[in-house]
């Protein structure tokens, strides 16, 4: 086993660890947003995302998202390039498990998750740094960002609920593979309950797929 080999299961474990973290901020990102679909005064989903924009904990936490973000996406990276250029060699090996843990196409869903963030910070991220969400008149929580009526906004236009859709079918698709090459990275790998970490990934992407898709749905629709 040389060094190299070494080196890139620690990239893989540092990669999983990543992916995992960033799944759990979807579960909270994903709870949150639905809040939009409960209450049509879009009051708890504002409260929830004044709470999650002001929170000075959550503010440092922010910082560490990104990072996590950073890594994923850096590593991810340099393991595909490793991967591609190992190709021959891994052909000449047959080595299935090593091949599994890699999926072929998780950089082609992670670049277009890429693309999707990259807009998606654009239309609501950046507006909200730069001050420029429009603010709720009536009711006991005027003054306070209106980002629900953002959200709400950008959802009536067939176009973004298209892109949004489309987006997170990828996102599925890239979910669904990682959660369980997670477990394998981690070495969490066993005869009894490796079938049920299988069935437990298809789960969580499953309810984050479905979920994050309702959202830009149901208020095209129905809002
Ligand atoms: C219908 C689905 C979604 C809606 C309505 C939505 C809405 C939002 C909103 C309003 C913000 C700004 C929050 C704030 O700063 O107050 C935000 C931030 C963010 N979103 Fe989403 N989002 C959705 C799906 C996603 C998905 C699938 C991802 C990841 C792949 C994602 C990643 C992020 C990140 C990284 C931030 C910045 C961090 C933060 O502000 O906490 N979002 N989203």
């Amino acid at each position: 086993m040389s060094m190299k080999f070494y080196s890139s299961l620690t990239k893989k474990y540092v990669i999983a660890l990543a992916g995992l973290f960033l799944m759990t901020f979807l579960l909270v990102h994903l709870a949150i947003n639905l809040l939009l679909l409960f209450d049509d005064s879009r009051g708890l989903f504002n409260i929830a995302a004044h709470f999650m924009g002001t929170n000075p904990f959550i503010q440092i936490f922010q910082w560490v998202l990104f990072g996590g973000f950073a890594i994923h996406i850096l590593i991810g990276i340099v393991l595909q390039i490793q991967n591609w250029m190992a190709r021959p060699k891994q052909y000449a090996r047959r080595n299935g498990a090593e091949e599994s843990i890699f999926s072929r196409y998780m950089i082609y869903t992670g670049a277009i998750i890429f693309i999707f963030l990259v807009i998606h910070l654009t239309n609501f991220f950046i507006r909200k740094i730069s001050g420029t969400v429009p603010e709720i008149t009536s009711s006991d929580l005027a003054g306070m960002e209106d980002m629900g009526l953002l959200i709400v906004e950008k959802f009536k236009m067939g176009g973004y609920v298209l892109f949004y859709v489309i987006a997170f079918l990828f996102l599925g698709f890239h979910l669904d593979h990682a959660f369980q090459s997670a477990f394998q990275s981690l070495g969490l790998n066993h005869p009894k309950y490796t079938p049920f970490i299988k069935g437990l990934a298809h789960l969580v992407a499953i309810v984050l797929t479905v979920g994050f898709i309702s959202i830009p749905i149901i208020i095209y629709f129905f809002k």
